[in-house]
């Protein structure tokens, strides 16, 4: 493998964090692949140059990350339902010299879930930033048929609840507790929970033990409210597959090969977890 044949890469401001190197890497060499995935570093005013610049420089597309996965929609050729309906896209794909982008963190939201639904009656998201969207939107696809949003800002809330319509319901953020009374499933999008950021403040006392748990975060990998849900014995399902999932129609799109998201796969990329 030369890594001279297909190019794609991760862009973002900063991005050396990024884990999708490491991922896209072993499906490279995992397939036999002559290509490359590379971090690129662009910040805001360099960022519609790259973009534009991505066919002449011989890419087959990119991923886009923070901060750049709104402002990206306005550089491409053409964005696609799911994109557009969460105002986002993580995935640039070229196709006959022209750019399309995407949004795969929905796909990679519904595939990490999707085997552990069990129920699909209501559904509790907390927050409303840039992820919730992509989140709530997958919750309609998967056929949930209420959908309650609590978020600290219900400003926010609200704004995500208008954006996607359909059984979209905002509770104050004082109700998050109530609302888990009868819920199948709870969504941590909020930025608690993270590894040494503040914690979240969460009772589950009423949520029904059957109901899954999951959580967008995944370092840690077990988050505090990951951690609280299994001691009550709810099952749980951690935010590590989104990432894998949400690669994969990228790298099938760029490189030719539907690759499989499995145990060896997650393993090396959980190695690469600081
Ligand atoms: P992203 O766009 O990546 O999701 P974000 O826009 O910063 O990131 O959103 C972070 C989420 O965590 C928001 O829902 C935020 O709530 P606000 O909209 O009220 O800011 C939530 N969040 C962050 N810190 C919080 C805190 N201390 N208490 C409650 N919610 C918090």
């Amino acid at each position: 493998m030369t890594g001279a044949g297909i190019r794609s890469g991760v862009i973002g401001w900063p991005i050396e964090h990024s884990l999708s190197p490491r991922l896209h890497g072993f499906w490279l060499k995992r397939y036999g692949i002559d290509g490359s995935y590379e971090r690129y570093s662009v910040p805001a005013d360099e960022l519609e140059t790259f973009i534009w610049s991505l066919p002449e420089r011989g890419f087959a597309g990119c991923n886009v990350t923070l901060p750049h996965k709104e402002q990206v929609l306005s550089y491409v050729d053409e964005v696609d339902d799911l994109a557009r309906a969460v105002g986002a896209a993580n995935t640039i794909i070229v196709r006959g010299g022209k750019l399309y982008a995407t949004n795969t963190d929905i796909y990679g939201f519904a595939e990490n879930i999707r085997p552990s639904i069990t129920q699909t009656g209501h559904a509790v998201v907390l927050g409303a930033g840039g992820a919730a969207k992509g989140v709530c939107k997958a919750l309609q696809d998967l056929g949930f048929a209420h959908i309650t949003i609590t978020n600290r800002t219900q400003g926010r809330a609200e704004q995500v609840a208008q954006a996607l319509g359909g059984a979209l319901h905002v509770a104050a953020w004082e109700e998050r507790e109530a609302v888990l009374e009868g819920a199948d499933l709870l969504v941590n999008t909020t930025s608690l929970g993270l590894a040494y950021g503040p914690k979240l403040e969460l009772s589950l006392d009423n949520l029904p033990s059957e109901a899954l748990v999951t959580d967008i975060v995944y370092n840690p990998l077990i988050t505090p409210l990951l951690a609280q849900a299994k001691a009550r014995g709810n099952p749980v399902v951690d935010g590590l597959g989104m990432l894998l999932h949400q690669a994969v129609p990228g790298f099938s799109a760029w490189f030719g090969v539907q690759p499989v998201v499995d145990a060896e796969l997650r393993a090396h990329v959980l190695a690469g977890i600081a």
